[in-house]
């Protein structure tokens, strides 16, 4: 059963627009012209009750623009929301009782009080039952690991404890949805594998439903079996994520450091696509040459100091999606 619908949803900014000089900035005290900006350009999506998917897009994509709406905090251009049956903007405080909401890129805590004393407002604020609050801090406590912290001022946490502290606040008062919004962007590859395992359990164990945005790749390749890919302010795929990347994501690259020095290096079925000094970028077509098959063939011929693989990144995913006209069925 669906939980979140979206339908025909739009948002518009209106960005005053600037004009040079003394006698533009006069001009335009009195006639002020506006840009608009579309952000939110025509989404629909609807998601089940216990789903944990993927907002993913590259920046400026209108993942941020998305979850405020839905939260409540934006009010839409034009289009309907419905979150458990509530319209978000027109009931906020309904709304937020059974939503928790993370934004990586600020704290939703107070700033000079330390950790434990936001929770404790949280929960006045929530009106959280005492057993209830206890429990979930017990828990919280243990698998966020808490303790080292509870006592510090949030100013003074460290990205990755702050980014605990605020998902555990998110959730205190046991909300059935919730909307992280780039949840490890600036977590080290500990902190972000942490942060990642605590999400997959409260979908798995406690059956909430979560929206996650991220322009990591991997995050939802650890997290999410199905993903809404936006960009522009619009739905370019929204479905699995193999299908996805069977599809698009055949390419990759080999980063090769040679001993010597190679101007004109070249091998059969793979495209040198930038050379530092006697670093190389190959890229490959993983249907053509496999990437041992790759790295035996170099190494036969050259002596390898040091070689990697990268992955596709979700914009070069995009640009391909793009050059294969949208929208996009897969089947
Ligand atoms: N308050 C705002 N005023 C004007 N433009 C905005 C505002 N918020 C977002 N935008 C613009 O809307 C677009 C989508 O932004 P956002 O939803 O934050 O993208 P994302 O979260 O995917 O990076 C961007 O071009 C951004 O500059
Ligand atoms: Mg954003």
């Amino acid at each position: 059963m669906s939980i979140i619908e979206v339908k025909h949803l739009y948002k518009e900014f209106k960005i005053p627009k600037r004009q040079e000089g003394l006698a533009g900035a006069l001009r335009s005290l009195f006639h002020r012209q506006y840009l608009t900006k579309l952000a939110v350009n025509d989404i629909s999506f609807s998601i089940d009750s216990g789903e944990m998917v993927g907002y993913i897009g590259p920046n400026g994509a209108g993942k941020s623009t998305t979850i405020k709406m839905l939260t409540g905090i934006l009010v839409p251009s034009s289009g309907d929301i419905r979150v458990n049956g509530l319209i978000p903007y027109k009931e906020r405080q309904r709304n937020a009782r059974q939503i928790g909401v993370v934004f990586g890129q600020r704290s939703q805590l107070w700033w000079d009080l330390p950790t434990i004393e936001s929770f404790e407002l949280l929960k006045q604020v929530f009106q959280i039952p005492a057993d209830r609050y206890r429990q979930n801090m017990v828990r919280f406590r243990k698998i966020l690991d808490l303790d080292e912290f509870l006592h510090t001022p949030v100013r003074q946490l460290s990205l990755g404890q702050r980014m605990r502290a605020d998902i555990a606040a998110a959730l205190l008062h046991d909300p059935k949805i919730i909307f992280l919004d780039e949840p490890t962007i600036g977590l080290d590859v500990v902190a972000k594998e942490r942060m990642r395992s605590f999400i997959r359990e409260i979908n798995q164990d406690r059956g909430v439903t979560v929206i996650l945005t991220t322009h990591d790749m991997s995050d939802i390749e650890k997290l999410c079996q199905r993903m809404i890919l936006i960009d522009n302010g619009q739905v370019m795929y929204d479905g699995e994520l193999a299908k996805i990347k069977e599809t698009f994501g055949k390419t990759r690259i080999l980063i090769v450091d040679l001993e010597e020095d190679i101007v004109d290096f070249s091998l059969a079925g793979v495209e040198v696509i930038k050379q530092e000094g006697n670093r190389h970028w190959l890229k490959f077509n993983r249907d053509t040459i496999t990437a041992s098959q790759l790295i035996s063939r170099i190494s036969e011929n050259y002596n390898v100091r040091d070689i990697s693989i990268q992955d596709p990144e979700i914009e070069v995913l995009i640009r391909n999606i793009y050059e294969n006209t949208l929208p996009l069925i897969i089947d």
